[in-house]
């Protein structure tokens, strides 16, 4: 008997009723593992929710010979294994399916270009699409330059219709790097056609940010150092480096999370009210945060970082290696999987709010939080004793997982006479409106067809960013400060409890 599902009355309106606009999106290295894992299944969640337009499709150039036959069971094969959505709906699979394509390209030979730009006007032509492009780069950072070079060289980035173009993070590895792929990228697409992905920026929760604070009255007047003492950001993962080890072991904890998630989190956390929730009034707030945060030189970056590596350990109840013995990692390697940084926003709002932000491999537990911690009342009203379990205000956004936000306050704990206690008001997402949040590829695909930038990181921001993080980076390639070492399984190097205790602060245990 089929049962029917309930309606439910919470998740009314949650759908994106957006629709793409027509264009054809070229997936270069379709057969990796980001277009398998993320990009294909993101698109089939797309087309289930019917925001894929007649005349949508997609053409997957990589390096393997393939038919678009042997494509399109590659995509359903991935489909199945990784959509969020189960049970695969094969309507829905097999329309998509049907609008794939395959095409072989060797990022070194300009003929391979030219042939995607003949199966791109056969394409257009066939659909009646005006030359809408879509070039999405899932390969590795160094052929983002290559690609595009060849994109001109072919002229597949000018004609009727728009040319955009994705990269995805690291955006160069320092700040020189980063500007050079920008100007490289900016010669051959406008910076608006530019869309450079921190997946970070998708996620519903991050998102949800900008509307906690700006779509209330309640919380933006205390948002201040009036009644804040200090933000922490932590983004712990429970993994270690998987796979990824010959690139892991030249990015590290800073170059990995903190020069983009994490700075991404304090913009969010620290920038001011924007006129709108538009591209360009959004980043300009997010690029005024980065330029005011005070930049960390000489010494300041021994007394105010610190960067660990795991050593063997139990997580989860399971016995892990060490970080040295990881695949394709140097036995002798200096590479930080943990790094703690404590910053200042210098601006009017955030004077003298110290900003700690943390971000490992191998910790306990997989946990994305932004906690801001308010000050202490300023007058004990019912007396030290009576407040000795009350810890001070504070309110969690929870990134990942169970995404919520909560409030921790005191109330007085039900007895005789007056103890007062620390209790938490808790929204979660799942509990309001019970639906499991999109995946964040869904939504900066559908971003990038239709044309909006906002949740895209802008050349100015990334560089900012660099900006912060190279002379860290270079102290630490000096070896200052030590490097440290934490167990897997651990909260981190004792060093980074430390640098909260020096200022009379300890982190909090998610
Ligand atoms: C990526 C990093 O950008 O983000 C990975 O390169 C990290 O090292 C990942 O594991 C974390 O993303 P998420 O969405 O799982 O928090």
């Amino acid at each position: 008997m089929k049962v029917e599902e309930a309606p439910n009355p919470l998740a009314e309106g949650l759908h994106d009723y957006r629709i793409a606009v027509p264009a054809v999106m070229v997936i270069f290295g379709a057969t990796g593992d980001l277009s398998g894992r993320k990009l294909l299944p993101a698109l089939y969640n797309l087309a289930r929710q019917r925001s894929l337009p007649a005349g949508f499709a997609v053409v997957g150039a990589a390096m393997t010979e393939m038919s678009d036959g042997a494509f399109r069971k590659h995509a359903a094969q991935r489909i199945r294994q990784f959509s969020r959505t189960q049970p695969i709906d094969d309507r829905v699979l097999d329309a998509l399916l049907s609008s794939l394509h395959y095409v072989t390209v060797d990022f070194g030979r300009l003929e391979d270009f030219k042939a995607l730009g003949t199966k791109l006007d056969e394409l257009d032509a066939a659909n009646h699409v005006p030359g809408n492009r879509i070039f999405y780069c899932a390969t590795p950072p160094p052929t983002y330059q290559t690609i595009a070079v060849q994109l001109q060289a072919a002229g597949l980035n000018k004609g009727e219709g728009f040319h955009r173009i994705v990269v995805e993070k690291p955006f160069g590895s320092d700040l020189q790097s980063a500007r050079e792929l920008t100007q490289t990228l900016q010669k051959v697409f406008t910076e608006d056609s530019v869309y450079r992905i921190d997946h970070y920026l998708g996620k519903e929760t991050v998102q949800n940010i900008l509307a906690f604070r700006f779509a209330n009255s309640i919380f933006e007047p205390v948002w201040n150092s009036n009644l804040i003492d200090s933000v922490q950001i932590t983004v712990a993962e429970e993994i270690g480096i998987e796979n990824r080890g010959a690139y892991y072991d030249r990015a590290g904890a800073l170059r990995d999370i903190i020069q983009n998630h994490g700075l991404q989190l304090v913009t969010l956390t620290a920038m001011e009210p924007p006129l709108a929730f538009e591209s360009g009034a959004v980043r300009d707030e997010k690029v005024k945060v980065l330029r005011s945060i005070r930049p960390l030189i000489g010494e300041d970056i021994e007394q105010s970082t610190v960067r660990g590596q795991y050593t063997r350990g139990w997580v989860l109840g399971e016995q892990v290696g060490g970080y040295r013995e990881e695949k394709n990692v140097a036995p002798d390697s200096q590479t930080e999987t943990y790094a703690a940084l404590r910053l200042f926003v210098d601006n009017w709002r955030w004077a003298g709010v110290p900003f700690y932000i943390r971000a490992g491999k191998r910790l306990p537990k997989r946990i994305t939080e932004i906690r801001i911690q308010f000050k202490r009342p300023p007058h004990l009203t019912f007396g030290r004793d009576a407040m000795k379990e009350v810890d001070p205000n504070a309110i969690t956004l929870r990134i990942q997982p169970e995404e919520g936000i909560s409030l921790k306050f005191g109330a007085k704990v039900p007895s005789a006479g007056l103890r007062i206690r620390s209790v938490t008001m808790d929204f979660q997402y799942v509990t309001s409106f019970l639906v499991e949040a999109p995946e964040a590829y869904e939504r900066l695909l559908l971003d990038c067809m239709i044309g909006d930038p906002t949740l895209f990181t802008r050349a100015d921001e990334v560089e900012a960013a660099w900006t912060l993080v190279d002379p860290i980076e270079g102290a630490w390639r000096d070896g200052r400060p030590r490097l440290q070492t934490y167990a897997a399984g651990s909260w981190g190097p004792d060093a980074a409890a430390e640098l909260l205790k020096a200022d009379g602060r300890e982190w909090h245990r998610p």
